[in-house]
């Protein structure tokens, strides 16, 4: 899978990329990332991506033409073109397991107050990460490429996402590992009993009860 992210703000990926999972995925060339910064793809001879809004009103707002102008330069026929932006579809988990079947992401990093209403319209999907407003996509950008490149096969044992959070809509079942007491708290007896069988009902019951507690709304 290859993924380019559209920022001005470049330097912000330099650690999420050169660190743990991602690294290691990127060396396996199991993901290939590219950031562009397209203010380089300006016009403008002062360089400049933003101006203030027609209309009137506070702040800058991105201008089309340099993103316009570098997805052109990017994009293929397989390319799918995302938005991040507070007023796009609410990211969840299925949608990261759809995007990670994808062969090619670009990922446009909205900045200042908002970005030309025209850019919408080269944009296959838009999708916020939450009902917040960041300074900036570029966040988002990070939550989603870390997101995805997880499930791309190969990166980390499968067995390591079948059974986590928000698949089959529940949260996960709690889990333990040495010393079997520690400050006087326990690991439930059923985890050392060696039953795969009792562990499992275990584990479901488990992971259902903390959904109905922690996430009722997933239960819906
Ligand atoms: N840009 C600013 N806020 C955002 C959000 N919540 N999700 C995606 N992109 C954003």
């Amino acid at each position: 899978m290859k993924i380019d992210i559209l920022t001005i703000f470049p330097n912000m990926f330099n650690s999420i990329f050169s660190e743990s999972i991602i690294k290691r995925a990127i060396e396996d060339e199991k993901v290939e990332i590219n950031i562009y910064d397209f203010r380089e793809y300006t016009d403008d001879p002062h360089k400049k991506v933003d101006d203030t809004p027609y209309g009137g009103g506070g702040g800058m707002v991105l201008m089309p033409q340099p993103i316009f102008d570098c997805i052109d330069s990017i994009k293929t026929k397989e390319s799918k073109i995302i938005l991040l932006t507070p007023d796009g579809v609410p990211y969840k988990q299925k949608i990261a397991y759809d995007l990670s079947k994808e062969k090619h992401l670009i990922l446009i990093c909205g900045h200042y107050e908002g970005f030309d209403e025209r850019i919408r319209t080269i944009c296959d999907m838009e999708i916020s990460i939450g009902d917040y407003i960041l300074t900036g996509g570029e966040i988002a950008s990070m939550v989603i490429v870390d997101s995805i490149v997880r499930l791309i096969p190969g990166v980390i044992e499968e067995k390591s996402h079948i059974n986590e959070s928000f698949n089959n809509k529940l949260l996960d079942y709690p889990t333990y590992t040495k010393p079997r007491s520690f400050r006087g708290l326990e690991v439930p007896e059923v985890l050392v009993s060696g039953d795969h069988k009792k562990i499992e009902e275990y584990r479901k019951e488990e992971s259902l009860k903390r959904t109905k507690l922690k996430r009722p709304d997933l239960l819906d």
